[in-house]
């Protein structure tokens, strides 16, 4: 039995979703364990796409159990549309394949309103949320006003809850001058999906014991990235869940010494969606991989800033998330460039620094160092094995996971399960 947790390693969007499915076919069971429908997970298989958000990618295998942890928040309405658009492309979703924390909090329309209202209240200085709800439904968990999938399931207890909290969110709308939500109609809206889900929803955390106990593997399925995490990210410029490695126990409830191999996802460039500082940013490329039809958000479809490598970050992941190995995707990017860059460490006034700063405005100030390296000009996106990489390519891989401190272990060229490189 081994445990591994699946982190990214910048801001989100490393292709996470693919490696995971990659790995799950060693593993015997698959874990989210924080964020909610914010997450975007694309992948491809035999030529068909797939996109989840809250129900992890182990679920396109067959045979391999999906949980859902208790640091997740669940829109309910979404993750029933996702069963049921997952059900459409003939993929089983059933209480045998996948299995719904009692104590992972219910995302509301309050929640998303909220976050709508204080995004537009923020005017220039907003975050650029996916406007979900996350922020406000992790705010409710904190402040201890939140409703859990174990009371969503209980008709009674849920509608007596529901209407307290919908009177308290009214009036907090009507602040921001925006209109009110009718109970009634929520109501009616998530006993539908309250129906759908209770055969899905357990105490994960005995089950997960239950198949350590057993000998079997998980593979925990990070969302998000390091940079977006509540703590250690860009504050404010983040989302409101833990997304580096610490989040799978927390949000599973499995403890520390059970973990046993950490991987960190990067994309061999850097992108961001939403607002906030990202030192490495570069116009130039940003319109030649758009140009490429890449880098369009898997959630929103918004088009991702796109930066340079940059290592400063992905070192500091590596310190957070205990990263052992590296897995990096999306080489075929860089394909054509002629030369590619790599940041090493950042100037901020007089000094250099080998990690990123916490304060949000001096990483804003921060300029990045910049090593070059010839590009390989040659698709890579048919290589198959070490090998068939061209020389150049390797050594920018090899140099990037020197850089960040990993053991380089994957290598992706392409959004397909045979399009992955095992180092
Ligand atoms: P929220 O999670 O919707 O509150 O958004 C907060 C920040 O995290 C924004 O910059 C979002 O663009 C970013 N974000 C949230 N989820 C993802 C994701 O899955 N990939 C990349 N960025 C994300
Ligand atoms: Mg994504």
């Amino acid at each position: 039995m081994s445990n591994t947790i699946l982190v990214g390693a910048q801001w989100g969007d490393e292709g996470k979703g693919k490696i995971i499915d990659f790995l799950t076919e060693k593993a015997d069971l698959v874990v989210r364990s924080q964020g909610g429908n914010n997450a975007g997970h694309t992948v491809l298989v035999g030529g068909k796409k797939y996109v989840l958000h809250l129900i992890p990618s182990g679920i396109l295998r067959a045979g391999k159990m999906c949980v859902i942890g208790n640091g997740v928040v669940i829109d309910p309405i979404a993750v029933a549309a996702e069963i049921d658009g997952l059900r459409g492309q003939k993929i089983k979703v059933t209480p045998k394949n996948l299995m719904i924390s009692d104590c992972a909090h219910v995302v509301f329309p309050y929640h998303r309103l909220l976050d709508e209202q204080r995004e537009a209240t923020k005017g220039k200085g907003k975050i650029g949320t996916t406007k979900r709800g996350i922020g406000p439904a992790y705010g409710d968990k904190a402040a201890r006003v939140g409703v859990r999938m174990g009371e969503l399931v209980q008709p009674e207890i849920f509608e007596a809850k529901l209407a307290a909290r919908i009177k308290e969110n009214n009036a907090v709308l009507k602040v921001f001058g925006a209109k009110g939500l009718k109970a009634g109609e929520v109501l009616a809206q998530y006993r539908l999906a309250a129906e759908q889900l209770a055969p899905f929803v357990a105490n994960t955390v005995v089950y997960l014991h239950g198949a350590m106990q057993a000998g079997k593997s998980i593979l925990f399925e990070g969302a998000q990235g390091t940079f977006l995490d509540i703590d250690h990210g860009t504050y404010p410029f983040v989302t409101s869940s833990n997304t580096t490695a610490g989040g799978a126990c927390t949000g599973s409830g499995v403890p520390p010494h059970r973990m046993d191999t950490v991987i960190g996802v990067m994309k061999a460039y850097t992108t961001r969606v939403g607002e906030g500082p990202f030192p490495t940013e570069d116009a130039g490329l940003s319109d030649f991989l758009h140009g490429l039809g890449r880098e369009f958000g898997a959630t929103t479809g918004r088009a991702r800033r796109c930066g340079w490598f940059d290592a400063v970050a992905t070192r500091y992941a590596g310190m957070i998330n205990g990263i052992d190995e590296i897995a990096v995707t999306n080489l075929d990017g860089l394909d054509t460039l002629e030369t590619v860059r790599v940041c090493t460490a950042y100037r901020l006034g007089r000094k250099t620094l080998e990690v990123p700063p916490s304060d949000v405005r001096q990483l804003a100030a921060c300029v990045p160092v910049y090593e070059e390296h010839a590009g390989w000009q040659t698709p890579t996106d048919e290589a198959r094995t070490w090998q068939d990489l061209p020389a150049k390519a390797r050594t920018y891989l090899e140099r990037i996971a020197q850089l960040s401190g990993g053991r380089l272990s994957i290598a992706s060229v392409g959004p397909n399960r045979e399009q992955t490189i095992v180092v």
